[in-house]
Formats: C-alpha cells, sequence, structure tokens
C-alpha cells in the first residue's frame, strides 16, 4: 500500500511539472500570436492605404494630363516592392529572437572540445592481429570519486573466449569500452596488438574492433542499410551472411519488404532481441580482429543464444572474442573467464578452475544454475 501511495504522489508530482511547463509555453505563444495578429492587420492597412494613395493622387495627375498610365503602374509596382521588403524586415524581428536562441544552442555543441585526441606521431598496429593486453589499468569517470575499475591486468588472444562476468554496476561495460578509447585509463597501460592505444590513431584502432554496445543502436533506415553500417561496401552476399550468422535471417524474411524493410528512429519498430541481432550482424560484416560484445544476448532466449553463439564460434574462430554477459551459461566454455567485483579482478581463470578458486563466482552459478546442473559440471 505503501508502495501505491508513493506512485500515486510520485504521479501527481510530475503530472503538476508537466502541467507547469505546459502553461508556460501556452502564456508565451498567446503573447506572441496576440502580437503578431494585431501587428499583421496594421501592416496590411499601410500597404493598402498607401496603393489607394499612389492610384488615388496619380489618377488626377493623369487627368491633368502629367502623367503617362504606364509610369503610373510601374510606380505603384515600384512602391509595393519596396513596402513588402519593409514587411519582411518586420518579420526578420519577430524570427531573429528565436533563430538566436537555436544558434547559440547549435554552437555550445559545436563548442565542446573533444578530450580524446590522435598523437602528432601515430604508430602502426599492424605487427600483431587481435591482441588486447590491460596492464594494471584503473580507470575512473570524470568527476568520480571512486575508480570505476582497478589493477585490471589480463591479456586476449586471437582464437580464444574471453568474458567477463559480474554483478551490476562492477565495471564490465567500463572495461571493455576502455578498448577503443572511448575514455583514457588513469594509470598503467593498454595495448592493442603490441601498441599503447594512445599510440595508435582512433580510425585504425577501430577499424580493428566490432563493438557492440550494450544498449544496441538502430538508425532510420532499411535494414540493409543498418547491417551495411559496418562496412560501406559490403555486397549483398555479406550482408545475407552477417543476418545469417547472427540469427536474424529468419525474422527479417518474415517482414514485408525482408531486407528492405524499414526501420524507424531508434528501432522502435523491432523488438529488443530483434535490435541485439541486427547490431551483432552490423559488427560481423566488417570481420574485425576483435570482437567486443557488452551484454550483447541478453535479450534472446536460451535457445536462440544457444544457435546465435554456435555460429559466432564458427564466424570467430580466428578473431579475438571478448564477452561481456550476466549468464553463466553463455559464459560458461569461454577460454578465460574474468569475475568482476567492484571494479576489481576477484578471479581469473577456466569455468572448472574458477569453481575451485573463486567465491564470488561460486556465488554467481549457484544463483543461476540448478543443484544437478553444478554437480553435472564438477563430475
Ligand atoms: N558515464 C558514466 N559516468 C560516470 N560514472 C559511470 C558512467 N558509466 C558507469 N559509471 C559508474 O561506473 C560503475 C561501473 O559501471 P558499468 O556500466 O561499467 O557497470 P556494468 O558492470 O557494465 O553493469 P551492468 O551489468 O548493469 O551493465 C558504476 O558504479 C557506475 O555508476
Ligand atoms: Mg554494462
Amino acid at each position: 500500500r505503501r508502495l501505491r501511495q508513493m506512485c500515486i504522489r510520485d504521479r501527481n508530482y510530475e503530472e503538476h511539472r508537466f502541467d507547469e511547463a505546459n502553461l508556460d509555453l501556452t502564456n508565451v505563444a498567446i503573447t506572441v500570436n496576440r502580437l503578431v495578429a494585431s501587428l499583421m492587420p496594421i501592416m496590411m492597412l499601410c500597404l493598402n492605404v498607401s496603393s489607394i494613395a499612389i492610384l488615388w493622387f496619380g489618377a488626377i495627375r493623369i487627368n491633368n494630363g502629367q502623367m503617362q498610365v504606364g509610369a503610373l503602374i510601374a510606380f505603384l509596382q515600384y512602391a509595393m516592392l519596396i513596402l513588402f521588403a519593409l514587411l519582411m524586415i518586420s518579420m526578420m524581428f519577430i524570427m531573429l529572437p528565436r533563430a538566436a536562441a537555436s544558434a547559440d544552442r547549435i554552437n555550445e555543441v559545436l563548442a565542446i572540445e573533444p578530450e580524446i585526441n590522435d598523437p602528432d606521431h601515430v604508430k602502426q598496429a599492424d605487427k600483431q592481429k587481435g591482441y588486447v593486453e590491460f596492464q594494471h589499468v584503473t580507470f575512473s569517470y570524470p568527476g568520480a570519486e571512486e575508480p570505476a575499475i582497478s589493477h585490471i591486468s589480463f591479456s586476449a588472444a586471437p582464437g580464444e573466449v574471453t568474458a567477463i562476468i559480474g554483478g551490476t554496476g562492477s565495471g564490465k561495460s567500463t572495461l571493455v569500452s576502455l578498448i577503443p578509447r572511448f575514455y583514457d585509463i588513469d594509470s598503467g597501460h593498454l595495448l592493442v596488438d603490441g601498441v599503447d592505444v594512445r599510440e595508435i590513431s582512433q580510425e585504425h584502432l577501430r577499424s580493428k574492433i566490432g563493438f557492440m554496445p550494450q544498449k544496441a543502436v538502430l538508425f532510420s533506415g532499411t535494414i540493409a542499410e543498418n547491417i551495411r553500417y559496418g562496412k560501406e561496401d559490403a555486397t549483398d552476399e555479406e550482408v545475407r551472411h552477417a543476418a545469417d550468422v547472427a540469427q536474424a535471417t529468419e525474422f527479417i524474411s518474415e517482414m514485408q519488404d525482408g531486407f528492405n524493410s524499414v526501420i524507424a528512429q531508434g528501432g522502435t519498430n523491432v523488438s529488443g532481441g530483434q535490435k541485439q541481432r541486427l547490431s551483432i550482424a552490423r559488427a560481423l560484416v566488417r570481420k574485425p580482429e576483435i570482437y567486443v560484445f557488452d551484454d550483447s544476448f541478453s535479450a534472446l532466449d536460451f535457445k536462440t543464444d544457444a544457435k546465435l553463439r554456435a555460429a559466432l564460434k564458427q564466424e570467430t574462430r580466428e578473431s579475438t572474442v571478448l564477452i561481456v554477459s550476466q549468464r553463466v551459461s553463455t559464459i560458461m566454455d569461454a577460454d578465460q573467464i574474468i569475475v568482476l567485483n567492484e571494479g576489481r579482478i576477484a578471479g581469473i581463470g577456466t569455468h572448472r578452475d574458477l569453481m575451485r578458486s573463486s567465491e564470488v563466482y561460486r556465488e554467481i552459478v549457484s544463483s543461476q544454475l540448478s543443484i544437478e546442473e553444478i554437480a553435472e559440471e564438477i563430475a
């Protein structure tokens, strides 16, 4: 009951805020429109009165033989042109403040200096392929008191699957977002293909990585366009194959126009799981050296999840794969599992090792798998 009371109170508060904002907007709009409504007739009156005046006095002059009809018409036209120009200027005074306010906001965005910049002398990282190495990496978000992750050391190599598991807020997404250098680390070293990420150009670094963020983002356009966003010159065959591996072909073919079906802005007309699969297909079509899946299978049912992972295994056999997940079943057979707890590594190893050595991991497993499954595992 308390919860319900709180909900009602909350709703009243939101309604009140919405009402206030609406009322404010209404008042401003009414004032402006009143002004425009009273100005317009006055302007039109001036315009018409002056044209009548010109015709009146012109007619008298023509009558007296002092002026030709043609000259009167020309004069009238010129006078109208000038008056209309004046009318436009007065309209400008209404539009200018609005435009200025908008321009201010656009300029605010444009004036932001990117914090991540390419170094003056970029190094090429093409001696090795698909190596990721964390050496005592510590990172805190700007303004945060505590580091989001601290003293993280591990390495991932091609052909291996590295999984990261841990409770919400343990720093999993933070850890993987450091690899494409979305943020700069505070201390330690982060090497990709043997070179510090701060010494490679961002374009080169990110061309190596297929990153699936925790929240899949789709753009307005067709399904094929959305997948091709990963690689602009992908052939139809490549797009189809990527969708196949991502287990997206089935629902795409059920849609009215197949690959040419239109996705609304933000992907509001596809389900969460469909969105995730399209975003996986987008990364697959690039064939990167390093795949990062940040909880990319969370919205899939267990059957689709298993099918997708089996297909992925084939596809990513020679690449480095990092999988972030909350589900033990998704990451159980990874080559290396990293257990994160409050930003620190609480254990690292295979499922078997961790079951023996890590208390945190055992807790996560026992909260998810049934006793029989665990017994089966240990046996
Ligand atoms: N953009 C940000 N700015 C400031 N703090 C952040 C930001 N993103 C995350 N944090 C903080 O960093 C910590 C780790 O967050 P992170 O998103 O890495 O967790 P997570 O393990 O991915 O959790 P989840 O399983 O819910 O996705 C949290 O305490 C969070 O409050
Ligand atoms: Mg996360």
